[in-house]
């Protein structure tokens, strides 16, 4: 059995998505799918659990998608916002709630957050030298600014820091500086100006003992975390710009300033938070459970640029705070790739290559179930992985609809034809029936052992191989052949195999709900997929036998195959660039 939950309730978080742009394949297979998954089997466990998502609407990103496009940042936003919001449901990511950065209740408990920061004495003033464009006559942030890094030489590399190879540096070091706003790629000059800065250095020790205590995060998540917290310097939480949550000072220094985004969008968690217990409890009394109360634990699923924001810069905000919970994991993934068949390589996924594949034109053309599954089996945890269209198509039908699909199929058949439609009585076990029902909850239990340990391909491969023993009992048992000879035998095989079928039924339901929810109607079975249990361990249900004469209603093909004609054009469109 695995290990038994120390904590009352869960709290689960996804990273804030940007709404610049529309959500892709390769960011559901970093921090939506695994915590989608992580939060579907803590519900069916009958525990506690809330996921809280919603868009990053601030930054960088979106003020300068709005210049190009000739909007204003709240077009930007509005669109996309709705959009993801579509896509992420459409694809069944559960959120209990996805909300705003733009929402007044967020800009409200960030402000909070600053003033009882800087009450605390963790936000000092600075005067720093920044990029000033005369042309334009505004300063530039982050991806305002261009040029080559002084590191590494990569020429696209941003004001202070390069996405090359992951330098931070002042603005001065930045080599051969250009404005990088439409119409202005002039050379920009050094201005000084007063910003808030967040003194991290107050909080190493904290944070240090606090990573200490957390030795099951994975390898990547630490080492990235220990580097950070070793080189802790203050860091700069406001930005020039009109676009984000005003700084919640009287002064006059605050004047065209606003609180930086990195600044606000973790706060995000929270304000869901809040605005999660005023639709659920008409106030935000709620939140402070989940959020304050030692028997939460906090969880974060992000993608590995986000590493030091939440394990780092966040945490210490949330110390800063006085009496909020730190979390207990924070699960960060490495990269989804594209693999491209021209080159025969696998290439970084990027807007201007044109090689993503956006959520919303992969549900045009696929299940939802379809494309969790082969995210969920190539989930890049430990190293980085890549779509590709041959593998996509060979693991979902040589997978889920051969071994799985094709085990479900064959024993409703055969038990739809011969025994009236309902589980049959069986005889008396043999060792092989023997082996096969013990295998069930040994197998349910690794794939819950998995999951609980955040190993989502292992917990795939473990459900894939629950059907793969599956099929070779039933071939050995060769059914067909004993149901014209044996009819006690043929009863007791497919007692046994709707054992098995009942099993794959509970525990396909995290990674897909489409097809649990259409074998629980076969089954005549009430699994709550995706929703609240209230309390029951449907999970550990998975292994409660049928009792004989269960009624079955007729079976249907769970999982339709892929068609090797359809794929190869689909590729061939994503290659074209029209996926994105
Ligand atoms: O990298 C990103 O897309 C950021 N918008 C993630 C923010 S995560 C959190 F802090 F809100
Ligand atoms: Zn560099």
């Amino acid at each position: 059995m695995c290990a038994v939950n120390r904590f009352e309730r869960t709290l689960v978080t996804s990273a804030l998505p940007y709404a610049n742009g529309y959500i892709h394949l390769g960011h559901i297979a970093g921090a939506y799918l695994p915590a989608d998954i992580y939060v579907r089997y803590k519900r069916l466990r009958g525990e506690k659990v809330l996921y809280i998502g919603g868009s990053d609407e601030h930054g960088v990103p979106i003020t300068l998608s709005a210049l190009k496009e000739g909007v204003a940042p709240r077009d930007i936003v509005d669109r996309y916002h709705e959009s993801n919001t579509e896509a992420f449901a459409r694809l069944g990511i559960s959120y209990d709630l996805y909300g705003r950065t733009s929402w007044a209740l967020h800009y409200d408990t960030t402000q909070d957050f600053f003033r009882r920061l800087d009450a605390g004495g963790f936000i000092h003033q600075q005067e720093m030298e920044l990029w000033y464009s005369e042309r334009s006559d505004r300063f530039l942030p982050d991806r305002y600014v261009k040029g080559t890094c002084p590191r590494c030489g990569y020429e696209d590399a941003n004001g202070d820091e390069c996405e090359n190879c992951g330098a931070q540096y002042t603005a001065n070091e930045l080599v051969e500086p250009r404005a990088n706003i439409p119409g202005d790629s002039s050379k920009p000059i050094l201005r000084k100006s007063k910003h808030w800065f967040l003194d991290l250095p107050a909080f190493q020790e904290r944070l240090k003992e606090w990573l200490d205590s957390h030795t099951e995060w994975r390898t990547n998540v630490r080492g990235i975390a220990y580097g950070w917290v070793n080189e802790l310097r203050p860091r700069c939480i406001t930005r020039d710009t009109d676009w984000g949550v005003p700084i919640p000072l009287d002064e006059p220094g605050t004047k065209g300033k606003r609180i930086y985004v990195w600044f606000d969008a973790p706060i995000g968690y929270v304000s869901n938070t809040r605005q999660w217990s005023i639709d659920a409890a008409g106030d935000d009394h709620l939140y402070g459970d989940w959020w304050k109360d030692p028997g939460t634990r906090l969880i974060h699923f992000i993608g590995k640029d986000n590493v030091p924001f939440h394990a780092i810069i966040f945490p210490a905000m949330l110390m800063g705070q006085g009496d909020y919970i730190l979390p207990d994991n924070v699960v960060g993934n490495e990269y989804l790739n594209v693999f491209n068949r021209q080159t025969g390589k696998a290439e970084k996924g990027s807007k201007s290559r044109g090689n993503m594949i956006s959520v919303r034109w992969a549900l045009d053309h696929f299940e939802p179930d379809v494309l969790r599954y082969y995210l969920c089996a190539i989930a890049p945890e430990a190293k980085d992985a890549s779509f590709d269209w041959d593998d996509f198509m060979n693991r979902y039908n040589g997978e889920l609809c051969d071994v799985v699909g094709n085990f479900v199929h064959r024993s409703l058949t055969m038990i739809q034809k011969n025994f009236e439609a309902a589980v049959p009585a069986p005889g008396t076990f043999d060792a092989e029936d023997e082996t096969m029902l013990w295998i069930i909850p040994s197998q349910v239990d690794a794939i819950a052992e998995a999951l609980e340990n955040f190993r989502f391909r292992q917990a795939i491969e473990r459900f894939i191989d629950l059907g793969r023993k599956a099929n070779v009992y039933f071939d050995a048992k060769q059914p067909w052949v004993t149901r014209k000879t044996d009819r006690e035998r043929t009863a007791t095989t497919l007692f046994v195999c709707c054992q098995v079928v009942k099993a794959l039924c509970h525990s396909m339901a995290p990674f897909l709900p489409d097809g649990a929810r259409k074998l629980a109607a076969i089954l005549g079975l009430e699994i709550p997929v995706g929703g609240p249990a209230g309390g029951r361990d449907w999970w550990s249900e998975a292994s409660v036998r049928f009792e004989p004469g269960w009624p079955l209603q007729s079976p249907q093909v769970l999982f339709p195959k892929l068609d090797p004609d359809r794929i190869a054009e689909l590729a061939e469109l994503h290659a074209r660039g029209e996926a994105s």
